[in-house]
């Protein structure tokens, strides 16, 4: 159990940095999305596929629970938090959407390139825009106005928190790190 503020938002931070460092990598694996080689639609399935098991799963669950303790404790918080909650649902529907387009891709079926690459594009802009405003607008209010019986409650819903870079996180990690390097493309930085 993570017990303090700083501990849940350091959690909540590091799975942001993780998953920032995953979209960035995508960006740049963008044109050999649309060109669709079998090596990269199966790392750019990695990305995603991990970003709707643990993100989807377990990051917003406990984000759900912060915006809960935020929109009863001040109005302040109830607009900070307004709309993220269908932005999850949004995201997750993105994600579906990406993930059978990149496994129809894979499994030989024709898909629009354009199509494939618009929807990784608007997929990581728009992961990218939701973390952005929680990390601006959501995580410091959320710092000025919970009080210590709320970050218990949030932080009750940790458990064992997982090593974000050991696997299943760290296999997807690695094998963007070697596309990377395979295609001559910077390192990953996180
Ligand atoms: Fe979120
Ligand atoms: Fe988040």
């Amino acid at each position: 159990m993570v017990s303090a503020t700083g501990g849940v938002l350091q959690h909540m931070r590091q799975e942001h940095k993780v998953c920032v460092c995953l979209l960035d990598a995508m960006d740049r694996m963008a044109d050999a999305i649309g060109a669709g080689d079998e090596r990269t639609l199966r790392v750019a399935r990695g990305i995603v596929a991990r970003e709707r098991g643990y993100d989807a799963m377990v990051h917003y669950a406990r984000e759900e629970l912060l915006f809960e303790r935020m929109q009863a404790r001040s109005p302040r918080g109830e607009v900070a938090v307004r709309g993220l909650s269908h932005e999850h649902d949004e995201l997750t529907r993105m994600g579906v959407t990406l993930l059978e387009a990149l496994d129809a891709r894979l499994a030989g079926k024709p898909e629009d390139p354009a199509r494939l690459r618009h929807l990784a594009a608007a997929y990581v802009e728009a992961l990218r825009n939701h973390m952005s405003k929680e990390q601006q607008q959501v995580f410091p209010l959320a710092e000025e106005i919970l009080r210590p019986q709320d970050w218990s409650v949030v932080g009750a819903a940790f458990g064992e928190q997982p090593d974000l870079l050991a696997p299943p996180a760290g296999e997807t990690l690695a094998d963007v790190a070697q596309w990377l390097s395979e295609h001559g493309e910077d390192p990953l930085r996180c």
